[in-house]
């Protein structure tokens, strides 16, 4: 899953999590900032370290793949060539998820106030702020989630996941 900062990647990740356990299914979420405080917690913010941070997000998903989880991974991602990377690595299995929402709408969410300190200029080269987020090209699903509820969104994922023969019905 791809998308602004507040645009409700983990908390579709979640909701995702959930249904797929309820229908018998084994997944994983991998998301971004609970792996940047643990597995990726020396890396920073650089082109280097963000390429980086993803081709470890992407290793560890394609891992979990091959041994039969679903592994749903949360990040901003917002470069084109790092999606493209992770495509690469994961293989067949490999769904880019767009969870869209306006900038204005995720900086009116302002989840964890990272918009107003981005605003303030406390936060460099914050996606959508102050770095740009570079609108998918290759997506798989687009999720507008400002206009499509949480319980929705997760069943169009799943029926995705289905009908792309990821999990079995
Ligand atoms: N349809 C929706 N899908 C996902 N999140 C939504 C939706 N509608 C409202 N929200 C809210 O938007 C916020 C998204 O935050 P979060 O999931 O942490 O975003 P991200 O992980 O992309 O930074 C949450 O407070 C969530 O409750
Ligand atoms: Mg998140």
């Amino acid at each position: 899953m791809t998308g602004l900062s507040g645009a409700g990647k983990s908390t579709l990740a979640e909701a995702l999590h959930k249904r797929l356990r309820a229908a018998g299914h084994a997944s994983v979420i991998l998301d971004g900032d609970e792996l940047r405080r643990g597995l990726n917690a020396e890396l920073g913010f650089t082109p280097e370290d963000h390429t980086e941070n993803l081709r470890r997000v992407a290793h560890v998903a394609a891992l979990f793949r091959q041994q039969g989880f679903v592994a749903i991974a949360a990040v901003i991602s917002p470069e084109h060539r790092h999606r493209q990377a992770a495509r690469v690595i994961v293989g067949d299995g490999f769904v880019e998820v767009f969870v869209n929402a306006p900038l204005a709408v995720c900086e009116a969410r302002d989840v964890k106030e990272l918009y107003a300190r981005a605003r303030r200029g406390e936060i460099p080269d914050f996606t959508g702020v102050s770095r740009p987020f570079e609108e998918p090209v290759g997506l798989d699903v687009e999720i507008h989630s400002d206009r499509v509820s949480v319980d929705d969104a997760v069943e169009v994922l799943f029926v995705q996941l289905a009908s792309m023969n990821h999990i079995g019905q």
